[in-house]
Formats: C-alpha cells, sequence, structure tokens
C-alpha cells in the first residue's frame, strides 16, 4: 500500500496561530502533518482540531535548534510516509535597543530565525533530493526585507533566512525541489497578537492584521504549483498597509 505523503511544519504554536493554520490547511490537503514546535500541549491542541475535521497528524516536539532534534523529526516524519512538503515558520520577533541587548540575545534571535532553518532546510533536503520532488516553504517578514529601529537581532535573523532560501531555491531548483518563502509584511491577525497586543488590535481593527486563512492559501498555492511555473517569493499584506 502506498503511504500518505506528509508534510513536516515547525514553529507551530496554537490553533489561531500561523503555525496552527498552515497545519490544518496542509491535512486538507490530504497530507499526513508532522506538527512540531517546543509546546506539547499546543501541539498536541492543533492535533486534535485535525483530527476533529477528518484529517491526519502527529506530535513530533522539537526545538529547531537542536541539531540532533531536528534530524529525529524528519526520520519519525519519513516512517509515516515521504515528507513532500516542509513548512520552516519558527520565528521570535525580538525588539529591543541594542545597548541593552546580551549577546546571548542577539545569538537566540539569529538560532531561532536563521541557524534552526539552516538545519531544517538540510534535514528534508537529505529526504527530498534523491525523490527529486518536494516543496520547502520558509516564513518570512516585513524584517526579511528591512531594518527597522530596535530590531536589529530579528532583522538581521530574517535577512540570513531569506538569502539562504534563495540560495538553497538556485542550488536544488534544478534537482526538483521547490524552494520558496512568503513574506508577511505586517501583523498576523491571529493569538499571539489578541494575548499580548489585545489594545493594539482593539485601537487598530482587524482589518489591519493579515489573515490566517489567506496565509494558509498562499503556501498551499506555493506546494500546488507546476514545476514549469514556480514562484520563489511572494509578499502579502492588507489592503491598509502603507509600504
Ligand atoms: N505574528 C506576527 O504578527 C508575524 C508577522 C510577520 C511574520 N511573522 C512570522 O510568522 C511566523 C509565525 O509567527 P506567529 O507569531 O504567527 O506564531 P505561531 O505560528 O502561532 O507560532 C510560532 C511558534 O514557533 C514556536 N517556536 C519558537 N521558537 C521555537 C524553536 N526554537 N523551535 C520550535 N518552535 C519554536 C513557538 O512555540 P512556543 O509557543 O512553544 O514558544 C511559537 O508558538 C514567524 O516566523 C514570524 O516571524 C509573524
Amino acid at each position: 500500500m502506498t503511504k500518505q505523503k506528509t508534510a513536516v511544519v515547525i514553529g507551530v504554536g496554537p490553533v489561531a496561530g500561523l503555525g496552527g493554520a498552515l497545519c490544518q490547511r496542509a491535512a486538507a490537503e490530504n497530507l499526513h502533518v508532522i506538527v512540531a514546535g517546543r509546546t506539547q500541549a499546543k501541539l498536541e491542541t492543533v492535533v486534535a482540531s485535525i483530527n476533529a475535521a477528518g484529517g491526519n497528524a502527529s506530535v513530533v516536539v522539537t526545538d529547531t535548534t537542536s541539531e540532533e532534534q531536528v534530524a529525529r523529526l524528519f526520520t519519525e516524519a519519513e516512517n509515516i510516509g515521504p515528507v513532500d512538503l516542509a513548512i520552516y515558520n519558527a520565528g521570535n520577533n525580538m525588539p529591543g535597543d541594542i545597548l541593552d541587548m546580551d549577546s546571548s540575545y542577539f545569538e537566540q534571535a539569529w538560532r531561532v530565525g536563521c541557524f534552526g532553518g539552516f538545519l531544517f532546510a538540510r534535514e528534508a533536503l537529505k529526504k527530498m533530493q534523491p525523490r527529486g520532488n518536494g516543496t520547502l516553504l520558509f516564513t518570512g517578514a516585513s524584517a526579511s526585507l528591512r531594518g527597522k529601529d530596535g530590531f536589529a537581532a530579528f532583522t538581521s535573523a530574517k535577512a540570513g533566512l531569506r538569502t539562504m532560501a534563495q540560495s538553497l531555491a538556485k542550488g536544488y531548483g534544478p534537482k526538483g525541489i521547490h524552494v520558496a518563502q512568503v513574506i508577511i509584511d505586517g501583523g498576523i491577525n491571529g493569538d499571539r497578537l489578541r494575548e499580548r497586543m489585545p489594545e493594539r488590535l482593539e485601537k487598530a481593527g482587524e482589518e489591519r492584521f493579515v489573515g490566517l486563512e489567506g496565509l494558509a492559501e498562499l503556501y498551499l498555492f506555493l506546494y500546488r504549483q507546476p514545476k514549469n511555473a514556480w514562484t520563489h517569493e511572494l509578499d502579502v499584506r492588507t489592503h491598509l498597509e502603507n509600504f
């Protein structure tokens, strides 16, 4: 019997977050979703929501900055079925003035925002390359494209992730692997915003924040593209964004 193809999504938190929405959308595409992140209880809630909708998913608790854990993630995914879609969604926006910044703070932003992307991409490509097939996607932010006062750590990590993804696309596109990225230019309307900045949401209004459903559709649009018409980078914002 042919095994169901898998999607590995790392950087999953609440159901109403980008990671959660990407998992649900990939499951609706008939992929078995490997839901990966740091907090088991959140991952299990995402899996339960997928199962309730008739989809298949499993939890693999993984810190994306751990070389050993990321390798194990892909081994476990391939035991279920061939990894056809891999999404690097982890990110840790930690603003702060550089004079107040401990060196470990800067390094940690890079570890999650960039280095983890390298570990994840390497393991995904090891599995996909022999088959000459697969899609590897990265989540970017406004920080991928430009610096901003107070965001030196985060912007340097996201910009590094972006150019790494470009390099991989050039190297692995000819080998049949679609490497692409989605640059989200604006705040996301999800639990993170609701919990951390409810007043910002209240003041600006929901319309000013990028919707989860539309975002998840973009990733799946990239996944479904035929090999003779690939997009490498998409940028997305609300109609009200001043860019
Ligand atoms: N939120 C926004 O407004 C916004 C805007 C533009 C771009 N983005 C990008 O979108 C992506 C998702 O952000 P989100 O805010 O919507 O969050 P989310 O997808 O709901 O959750 C992301 C999850 O990543 C997990 N994570 C953090 N460090 C990790 C690590 N070392 N290993 C594994 N998982 C880790 C966190 O887990 P824990 O819950 O365990 O901490 C968090 O819940 C990020 O790449 C972010 O830069 C976000």
